[in-house]
């Protein structure tokens, strides 16, 4: 990939939420909301140890993980609000709940000089934060996109 993929700096990773940010498929055009994960001690003594995520769960696929303030965790896993699903922040692996044994997608990165880039070959980086939608934001709807 190419090296302008950068997301946000290692710092700006929270310990124990998400950080979310918004990819879009290189080949199909669609945009999906996507997290990174910080990596607690239990897994990883590299305190810059970072994962990437689509997020969204692997019970009901359309559910996000992180709706737009951090999704929850405990004990270093990831988990969805919706039905209690447990994941690894490492593997991305379901521990427990209706799609135990189901993986996250991973996205491949690059950290580098303290900062996290998407290096991912199906994926390119998009914006900071959740994706834009056009059905929720009437007020804000406008002909104009950037
Ligand atoms: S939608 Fe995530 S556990 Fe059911």
């Amino acid at each position: 990939m190419t090296g302008d993929g950068s997301i946000t700096s290692v710092a700006d990773v929270p310990d124990d939420s998400t950080f979310l940010f918004t990819v879009r498929n290189t080949e199909t055009d669609e945009r999906k909301e996507a997290i990174l994960v910080r990596l607690n001690d239990e897994h990883n003594d590299d305190e810059d140890a970072i994962t990437g995520w689509l997020n969204y769960c692997q019970h009901f696929t359309h559910i996000k993980l992180d709706k737009g303030s951090g999704a929850p965790m405990r004990d270093g896993e990831l988990v969805c609000a919706n039905h209690g699903a447990y994941f690894e922040s490492d593997t991305g692996r379901c521990t427990y709940g209706p799609c135990e044994g189901a993986y996250l997608t991973e996205l491949d990165l690059e950290i580098e000089d303290g900062t996290v880039s998407l290096a991912d070959d199906d994926y390119e980086f998009v914006a900071t934060g959740p994706m834009e939608t056009d059905d929720l934001d009437l007020s804000s709807k406008s002909n104009y996109e950037f």
